[in-house]
């Protein structure tokens, strides 16, 4: 893994110089646009990168963009990779691992979520405070790399407390949740749905969770802002389709902005 991380890293050097990213920001489905806000950018192509991973979804460009956004340098990943295209969960771990090589030490996750919490609706921003990994998979299994974090690394604060709290504080009355990983790419069944509610989870979405581990694998501070796309199967009557998703994103523009350009400005 450290020699695919060290080759990426020497490639995107030879673009970047010695630009020093702060923070990774990973941008979620239908989130390219908030690629707009960044000042002076390298963009970079994830085909261009060797052992990248490409993004398959619709709504996921697939670059890599080097910049500054609201005061912060940041490496922003336009397009994520999911484990349901068929990625190693190692893979998606990649350009974690090589944000901390290149000096990022935060991690600003972003995704769409579906809703199992009545209480939240489309449209709404959700403060992730704790992670459930039922995508039964994890990046870190295998052989471990001491030089890249340690075997057993500790997930008791998966979120960051204290960034979580200074986002609250600037934001107001942002709500707060459990996020729920699966693998998909099938929504879940109304009775899945009940299953995870009992479990404690309010949102439940495809992504994240391996970009989770693999951050506090290495040492990185992490936050995660979920944009509500629908509510989950069974929640609402209504049926569930890839481009509600996308289109709510759309609409929620402005206030998925502002959370992270909090977030942001808060680290
Ligand atoms: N389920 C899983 N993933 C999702 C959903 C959902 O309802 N909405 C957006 N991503």
């Amino acid at each position: 893994m450290l020699e695919k991380i060290e080759a990426v890293r020497e490639f995107l050097k030879k673009r970047i110089g010695d630009f020093e990213p702060e923070l990774l920001v990973v941008l979620g489905s239908g989130l390219s646009f908030f690629s707009e806000n960044i000042e002076d950018p390298f963009v970079i192509d994830y085909k261009e990168i060797p052992h990248f991973p490409q993004s398959t979804v619709p709504g996921h460009a697939g670059k890599l963009i080097f910049g500054k956004a609201y005061g912060r340098k940041v490496m922003v990943m336009s397009g994520r990779f999911h484990l349901y295209e068929g990625y190693d969960p190692k893979d998606v771990a990649l350009p974690v691992y090589v944000a901390k090589r290149l000096g990022a030490c935060g991690a600003l996750l972003t995704n769409a979520a579906g809703a199992i919490n009545p209480f939240f609706k489309p449209g709404d921003i959700v403060l992730v405070k704790d992670i459930v990994n039922f995508m039964f998979r994890n990046p870190l299994r295998g052989p471990n790399d001491e030089r890249i974090g340690p075997r057993f690394p500790d997930m008791s604060e998966a979120v960051d407390k204290g960034w979580v709290e200074r986002v609250k504080e600037r934001l107001g009355d942002i709500k707060e949740g459990v996020y729920i990983g699966v693998l998909g790419p099938s929504y879940e069944t109304p009775a899945e749905i009940k299953a995870f509610s009992k479990l404690g989870a309010d949102l439940v979405g495809m992504s994240t969770v391996p970009e989770v581990i693999a951050a506090k694998h290495c040492g990185m501070k992490v936050l995660v802002i979920s944009c509500v796309t629908n509510m989950a199967a069974g929640i609402s009557e209504k049926k569930l389709s890839h481009k509600e998703v996308i289109d709510t994103m759309k609409a929620s523009q402005k206030k998925i902005e502002k959370a992270i350009a909090v977030a942001l400005e808060v680290f």
